[in-house]
């Protein structure tokens, strides 16, 4: 079993098909052990409850500073004695002896297919508008390991989707979402759980 945490900051869309997939057995010898939120109000939180995952919160608001947030998250992160930890919209920066200490067993789904719209300053939706300014005809989402950078780090799965005429950031988010980010997430968890990465 490999036991995989998952890392959250809002809706939790991602963690979700991640579960279900546990559950109708598309993902198998995986076990979520935990999901960890830097924020209080993330709907993945009830998400994770209703899968009877544990949840916790890790809040920036309870440390005096950033330093001691992340020593805090880190030993959140290694109680759960994880052998893969996700980043499914988890939009915090990571720190860096966090990445040390699990190189190679960190993943991270982007809303592009990098490396266009990557880095600093794109998540969540400024990414899909980013990509409808500059008039793409397609982007996609892709599951990286992380490594020091932003959205650097070697890539192991990326799906295409095909941008619409009257699209919004929101309605591309979407899309994106539904054909990509759903898919190949969870079918990145499958295969490192299977030796295939
Ligand atoms: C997803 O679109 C994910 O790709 C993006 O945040 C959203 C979270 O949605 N992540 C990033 O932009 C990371 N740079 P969710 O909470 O419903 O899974």
């Amino acid at each position: 079993m490999l036991r995989v945490l998952v890392l959250v900051s809002g809706g939790g869309t991602n963690l979700q098909a991640i579960l279900d997939k546990v559950e109708n057995g598309t993902i198998t010898d995986v076990e979520i052990v935990k999901v960890i939120s830097n924020n209080y109000g993330a709907f993945a939180l009830e998400r994770a409850k209703k899968a009877g995952v544990e949840a916790e919160v890790v809040s920036p608001k309870d440390y005096p500073d950033r330093e001691a947030f992340y020593a805090g998250l880190l030993q959140a992160v290694d109680a759960a004695k994880p052998d893969l930890i996700v980043l499914a919209g988890f939009l915090v920066v990571i720190p860096p002896e966090m990445i040390r200490a699990y190189a190679g067993k960190i993943i991270n789904i982007h809303p592009s297919l990098i490396p266009s719209f990557c880095g600093t300053g794109y998540y969540g939706l400024k990414v899909h508008e980013a990509a409808l300014k500059r008039g793409v005809k397609l982007t996609g989402a892709t599951v990286h390991f992380v490594d020091e950078g932003t959205d650097t780090g070697p890539i192991i799965l990326q799906k295409a989707v095909a941008v619409q005429k009257g699209d919004t950031p929101e309605v591309l988010q979407r899309r994106v979402m539904e054909e990509a980010e759903w898919e190949i997430l969870p079918q990145a968890i499958q295969m490192i759980a299977h030796g295939q990465v």
